[in-house]
């Protein structure tokens, strides 16, 4: 049986220094708001060459946060990739703003940059662009529309960390970048976690307090905030296996491209990337019209895949208003994809099972 992702093995790989670290929290018993949280902040914002990074509850509400500190609310747009998980579309609606979705780029399905000017109203704020299936956006074009139409850009990073983008990360190539440490994600914790990564200060300290009951220092309330905080044990998890992170991309973009060379089925439409350092393959995202049967044929060949994902945030009961209406390069795409096995703990004999027999299908 090939795992879609085998997650205990992910893990059990630092288990000594993760035990470690962990029992230094339980020895000092100091769990929330402590030593943890700030030098994996610090480590963090490092590694994605930002100046600030805030720890919080999970990837949600890091968007949630993001949208908050500016104070964006009702009449306000936010244009927002169609082809993304739900999070990026919540995230706007739950701070009383308006989703304006826009079509993906067909090759490598991130929000089409082309696309986003005709979407510009009067009303629109900012451009959240959504890094998906681990691969950066092309970012000239969203840039540049953001500065002729004075829009902030916030990145929804959940699924790309270490992602670049001419030099620069992920998280770095906008006003602030929300992560999810999501147990599944290229760089997760045990349980949920997030955090937002910005270079403006006045943001940052804004984005600290709201996500501490909007407290600018201690009992006093600016803001009528929220409790979202990356505890101690999971900031400690995080700072451990925030070293091994590059490697563990290293090695996605080796399996990535031993798909790429390997798979040769006519019958499926291989992932593309625009650079190869801008991809860190959170999943590796085929696509088919007979993707269902194909997905079938693969489990019972001992192959575990995932959708991601099999309903349009459109199509879902709870945007109701959308669901007579049609954003069809998401929706074929929803349709016919389906990801294969990808994770830095895969063996050279599982990549190779996967590519033949994917090759195989008929
Ligand atoms: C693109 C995207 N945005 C946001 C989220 C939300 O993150 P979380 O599950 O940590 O709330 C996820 C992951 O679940 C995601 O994939």
């Amino acid at each position: 049986m090939v795992l879609f992702l085998d997650l205990a093995k992910v893990n059990n790989r630092f288990r000594g220094e993760m035990d470690e670290r962990i029992k230094t929290v339980l020895d000092k018993g100091w769990y929330v708001q402590g030593e943890e949280n700030e030098r994996f902040c610090r480590h963090f914002a490092e590694y994605c060459g930002t100046k600030y990074a805030l720890g919080v509850a999970n990837g949600l509400e890091a968007l949630e946060l993001v949208i908050r500190a500016h104070d964006f609310g009702p009449g306000d747009e936010i244009i927002v990739p169609a082809n993304t998980y739900i999070a990026t579309i919540l995230a706007i609606s739950r701070n009383g703003c308006t989703p304006v979705l826009v079509e993906p780029e067909w090759d490598t399905c991130n929000i089409d940059p082309e696309r986003i000017e005709a979407a510009i109203t009067p009303r629109t704020r900012a451009i959240m662009v959504v890094h998906l299936y681990g691969q950066a956006v092309r970012m000239e074009k969203v840039w540049a529309l953001a500065e002729k139409y004075g829009l902030k850009v916030f990145e929804d990073c959940a699924q790309a960390h270490g992602a670049m983008h001419q030099g620069k990360r992920a998280g770095n190539l906008s006003d602030a970048g929300a992560f999810s440490f999501y147990p599944g994600k290229n760089l997760g914790c045990l349980g949920d976690g997030g955090a937002i990564t910005t270079n403006d200060e006045t943001l940052f300290l804004k984005l600290k307090a709201l996500a501490n009951y909007g407290s600018d220092r201690k009992y006093h309330n600016l803001y009528k905030g929220i409790n979202s905080r990356l505890d101690e044990i999971q900031a400690a998890v995080l700072d451990v296996k925030l070293k091994y992170l590059d490697a563990d991309n290293a090695r996605r973009r080796e399996i990535a491209l031993f798909y790429r060379e390997h798979i040769t089925n006519p019958r499926l439409v291989l992932p593309q990337t625009w650079d190869e350092k801008a991809a860190v393959w959170y999943v590796f995202a085929v696509r088919t019209e007979e993707r269902d049967a194909f997905q079938r044929y693969l489990a019972d060949k001992g192959i575990q895949t995932l959708i991601h994902y099999p309903t349009p945030p459109h199509k879902q009961p709870a945007y109701a208003e959308w669901n007579d209406r049609s954003w069809p390069i998401t929706e074929k795409i929803h349709r016919e994809i389906l990801s294969l096995p990808m994770s830095p703990v895969m063996t050279a004999e599982e990549i190779r099972f996967v590519a033949d027999t994917v090759n195989a299908w008929r």
